[in-house]
C-alpha cells in the first residue's frame, strides 16, 4: 500500500543526505515522498541545532503538525529526526504528545523497525543511542539517485575537538569514519547512475582515519583512490579544521586534478586570545601558514570560510582582527554567524556575553567585506574558461546552469549542451550570485580552473 512521508530537512549537507537515506529505508514499506505535511501519512522533521533558539523553533513547529494531526482525528505519525531529536529525547515526547518517535542520527537505519515499535506501543518511542558504524553498514544499500549529476557522499561524522560554543560534539557524537571499501562501493554505485561529482561530507571531514587495507587511511589517500573510479570526474570535500589540513591533503590539490580547488577552511575568528576562549586547537599564525601552503599548491584555489561575530567578551580591537584576515586572505565565499548561546555548551553560561546591537554591527561590517572579497574574486573570472559541468535547466529556453571547478553557479545560454556535460565556458558577466558564460564548441575538457586557462 502506498503511504506518503514529508521529510522537512533542515541545516547542513549533513542533514541533506541523511534526509536521503532515510527516504531510501523508508521506499520499501511502502513509502514515497510528499510535498505537503497537511496530507502526508507521516511528516519527519530533520533538525538541526547550530541555528539560534533551534530548540524552541522545533517546539513551534511542532504545535503546526499537533495541530493538522488532531484535524485529521490523529491518523498521522510524527517523527523528530536529527541534532534537537538527539539533544532533546524525550523532553520532546513530554512536550509534545503528538510526537510519535524521536530518532538521533545515528540511528535512522532503524526508521522501520522503530515505526513499527511505534504501532504496537501506546507510548512514544525514543531512540537516541550512539550506534554510528551499524548505520553506515545499513545505509550502504542505499537504492541509488536518480538523474542527480552531483551527490553527497558522508565519509566521517561527529567531532572530538569541542569548541566551547559548538553542539556538535554532543549531538553527533565522537569521530568516526568510515571504512574505505564502504566509501568506494558507494561512489562505484552513484557513478553508476550517472553521477560525476562527489561532496564528500564530515563535521572534520579532513580528520578522516577510515579503514582501509593495511590499516587506517587519511583523506588524501581516500581522494586519491576515488579519483579512480570510472565515471567520477570532480570531487569536493567539506568541512575541514585548521588542525587536520596535513600536507598530503594540500599536495592533493596540487596533483590531482579530479580535486576540485575549492576549500572550505573556517577560523571563526583572527584573534588568537578569542581562538583560545573558544578552544581551537589552533592560532592565526597556523592558519595563515596553511592557508600559504594551500595557494602555493594551487594558485587560484577558491577559500571559504566560518566566522563568529560576538563571542563572549570579544572586544572591538579583536574584532577587527578577523576583518584582518579576510582582507589578508580574500575569501572567495564565507559564512557569518552572531554568535547565540547553545544549551550545554561552556560559552553559553558565560556572564561576557556580547550586546545583540553590537553583535549585529559587527556582522555588517564582516559581510560587507566578505561581499567585496567574492565580488573580486568572480570578477577574476570574466574572460577565463572554466569546465563548467551542468546540473540543472535555467529559467530560460535552452539555458542550463552549472558549477564552475570554484563552486560558483554558472549560467549558459546553449541549446546544445545536455545536464551532466562537462563544457569549457567563456566566462562573460558576473551576477549578484552567479555568472554567465558563452559556449564556445569544446564539451568534455577534463581539465579544471586555471589549469585551463
Ligand atoms: N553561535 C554561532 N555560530 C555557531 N556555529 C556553531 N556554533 C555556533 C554558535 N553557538 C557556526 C560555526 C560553524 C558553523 C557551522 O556554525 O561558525 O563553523
Ligand atoms: Fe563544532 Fe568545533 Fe567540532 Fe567544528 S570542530 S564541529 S565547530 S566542535
Amino acid at each position: 500500500m502506498t503511504k506518503t512521508v514529508h521529510i522537512k530537512t533542515y541545516g547542513c549537507q549533513m542533514n541533506v543526505y541523511d534526509s536521503e537515506r532515510m527516504r531510501d529505508v523508508l521506499a520499501p514499506l511502502g513509502y514515497v515522498e510528499s510535498d505537503v505535511a497537511e496530507t502526508a501519512d507521516l511528516v519527519i522533521l530533520n533538525t538541526c541545532h547550530i541555528r539560534e533558539k533551534a530548540a524552541e523553533k522545533v517546539y513551534s513547529e511542532l504545535g503546526k503538525l499537533r495541530d493538522m494531526k488532531v484535524a485529521r482525528g490523529g491518523d498521522m505519525l510524527i517523527a523528530v529526526a536529527g541534532c534537537v531529536g538527539q539533544a532533546e529525547g524525550s523532553e520532546i515526547t513530554r512536550r509534545n504528545k503528538a510526537v510519535d518517535l524521536v530518532v538521533g542520527p545515528q540511528n535512522y537505519h532503524r526508521l522501520p523497525e522503530l515505526l513499527k515499535a511505534r504501532q504496537s506501543s501506546s507510548k512514544a518511542i525514543v531512540e537516541t543511542e550512539f550506534a554510528v558504524a551499524k548505520k553506515f553498514e545499513d545505509l550502504a544499500n542505499r537504492p541509488s539517485p536518480q538523474g542527480a549529476v552531483s551527490a553527497f557522499l558522508t565519509i566521517q561524522e561527529g567531532c572530538d575537538k569541542f569548541c566551547t560554543f559548538c553542539v556538535v560534539p554532543y549531538t553527533r557524537g565522537a569521530e568516526f569514519s568510515r571504512p574505505m571499501g564502504q566509501i568506494l562501493a558507494e561512489a562505484e554505485k552513484l557513478a553508476a547512475c550517472g553521477v560525476r561529482e562527489v561532496t564528500l561530507l564530515g563535521q572534520n571531514v579532513n580528520a578522516y582515519r577510515g579503514a582501509g587495507d593495511n590499516g587506517p587511511e587519511n583523506l588524501a589517500r581516500l581522494v586519491a583512490l576515488l579519483s579512480q573510479t570510472h565515471g567520477i570526474d570532480r570531487i569536493r570535500y567539506v568541512t575541514s579544521h585548521p588542525r587536520d589540513m596535513d600536507d598530503d591533503l594540500i599536495a592533493a590539490h596540487a596533483s590531482n586534478e579530479k580535486l576540485m580547488p575549492y576549500l572550505h577552511l573556517p577560523i571563526q575568528s583572527g584573534n588568537d586570545r578569542i581562538l583560545k576562549v573558544m578552544n581551537r586547537g589552533h592560532d592565526v599564525a597556523h592558519y595563515m601558514k596553511t592557508i600559504d601552503k594551500v595557494k602555493k599548491a594551487r594558485p587560484d584555489i577558491a577559500l571559504s570560510g566560518d566566522f563568529i561575530v560576538g563571542f563572549p567578551g570579544e572586544t572591538d580591537a579583536e574584532f577587527e582582527d578577523t576583518l584582518k584576515v579576510v582582507e589578508e586572505v580574500g575569501y572567495a565565499a564565507a559564512y557569518t554567524f552572531k554568535y547565540s548561546p547553545r544549551p550545554g555548551t561552556p560559552a553559553a553560561t558565560r556572564d561576557d556575553q556580547i550586546d545583540e546591537a553590537v553583535k549585529d554591527e559587527r556582522l555588517q561590517r564582516l559581510q560587507a567585506l566578505i561581499n567585496q572579497k567574492t565580488k573580486t574574486f568572480n570578477a577574476a573570472c570574466v574572460g577565463l574558461i572554466l569546465p563548467v559541468l551542468f546540473e540543472k535547466p535555467g529559467r530560460q529556453e535552452g539555458q542550463l546552469i552549472g558549477r564552475s571547478p570554484y563552486l560558483q553557479s554558472v549560467h549558459v545560454a546553449a541549446p546544445a549542451l545536455r545536464i551532466g556535460q562537462i563544457a569549457d565556458i567563456t566566462i562573460k558577466a558576473v551576477g549578484p550570485n552567479s555568472l554567465s558564460g558563452h559556449y564556445e564548441g569544446a564539451v568534455e575538457s577534463h581539465i579544471t580552473g586555471a589549469f585551463a586557462v
